[in-house]
């Protein structure tokens, strides 16, 4: 793989003195813990054995070269023009990178770099926040920047409000930069403390499955929902002093709930305070081995997700009841920002093959689509790989 890669980049910019690196950012998946991020609340996702590589090379000269072998798009970019967008195209996450270490007065100078990803795209396992991390974490160490891991997830979250336009939540940079194998990341998304819990799955096994119902996030719903939070916020603070829903817990939600007017923005609000303790109860199943809880409280999320803040729809909504009705699952929800995009389900290994054979068919019958099954293992968060 690394090898094929190398010898596209050197067919396509030649060989000559300076030293060619290769650096990896995985895709992540969301166990539990939906639409809470951009409330400050909790979330628990993995990050996972497939991603972004990145193959980078200083140039002597003043130009960036973008290429990838997954898109025929190619670019090749003065460093006094970084600043325009172009439509449409995946190059704007690496561009929206750049502006941001300009903003913070760093000198860009001449590279070539080659793109590869496995990340589906558009299928909420974020393969754009791959692209940002592997990108601000190799320019950073190829020029010797001096940014923490920490300060690179924040850029590159950054990157993607202000340059591409969608207002995310902190969570995937976050997973896509602290991610560990075999562990899920637990994340206080207002105070960014973190926890690697172990996540051991024995004879279960993380099977996503891809509703291949096509979403962008930027003319999805998703910025209105950003919205729809503000606005049961400011009732709450009509009468209650706090920052973000994610302070509240569901006994003080249910007591106050009233100040909200708007039966949906009240819907909206319940389903943030009600994710954020699955959450924790989550966090205490996985610690105690115990699946069947935490498949539990999947499955009620993606009900919460549905009912109450509507961001799954029909494709998300059939492959999960589809795969409720399969024996050996244990949980199965919708992850990431929804309207589309892929389903995570926990299921006992044995059960593995009938589960793809039977969703497949079903959900075919339904929806006229192909699903596709991805079967992921929990892997580590952005870093060099060392190569010959
Ligand atoms: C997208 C966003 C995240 C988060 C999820 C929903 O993946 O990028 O920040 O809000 O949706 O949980």
């Amino acid at each position: 793989m690394i090898n094929e890669l190398k010898e596209i980049f050197y067919k396509n910019y030649g060989e000559n003195k300076n030293e060619l690196f290769v650096y990896f950012a995985p895709g992540r998946v969301n166990i539990i813990g939906e639409h809470t991020d951009y409330n400050g609340g909790f979330v628990l996702p993995c990050a996972l054995s497939f991603g972004t590589y990145l193959l980078i090379r200083k140039a002597n000269n003043s130009k960036i070269k973008f290429l990838s072998a997954n898109f025929d798009f190619s670019a090749n970019i003065p460093i006094n023009k970084l600043k325009k967008k172009i439509n449409g195209e995946w190059v704007n996450y690496p561009l929206g990178i750049f502006n941001q270490f300009i903003k913070k007065g760093k000198d860009i100078q001449g590279m070539e770099m080659l793109f590869s990803g496995n990340v589906p795209n558009g299928a909420g396992l974020s393969s754009s926040a791959s692209i940002e991390l592997v990108t601000s974490f190799a320019i950073n160490e190829l020029f010797e920047y001096g940014f923490d891991i920490i300060e690179l997830i924040k850029l590159s979250q950054k990157a993607e409000n202000e340059f591409v336009g969608v207002n995310c939540g902190i969570m995937d940079q976050f997973a896509v930069g602290k991610g560990k194998k075999n562990h899920a990341l637990f994340l206080n998304c207002e105070t960014l403390k973190y926890a690697q819990i172990p996540f051991n799955l024995n004879e279960y096994k993380l099977v996503i499955a891809n509703t291949n119902k096509k979403r962008g996030l930027t003319d999805s719903k998703y910025n209105e929902r950003v919205a729809e939070c503000k606005e049961a916020l400011k009732f709450i603070n009509k009468k209650f002093t706090i920052k973000n829903l994610g302070e509240l817990s569901l006994e003080t939600f249910e007591e106050i709930q009233d100040v909200i007017p708007d039966e949906v923005i009240r819907r909206r609000a319940e389903h943030v305070v009600s994710e954020d303790y699955r959450v924790l109860e989550a966090v205490k199943a996985m610690e105690n081995n115990d699946i069947k809880t935490l498949g539990k409280l999947m499955n009620a999320s993606h009900d919460s997700l549905k009912t109450n803040y509507e961001v799954t729809g029909f494709e998300l909504d059939t492959l999960v009841y589809e795969a409720r009705k399969i024996t050996g699952v244990i949980g199965s929800r919708m992850t990431g920002a929804g309207f589309g995009g892929c389903t995570v389900n926990i299921i006992k290994k044995i059960y593995v093959d009938e589960f793809c054979k039977k969703v497949g068919e079903r959900y075919k019958k339904i929806t006229g689509l192909n699903a596709e099954f991805y079967f992921p293992e929990i892997g580590d968060g952005v870093r060099r790989l060392v190569i010959d």
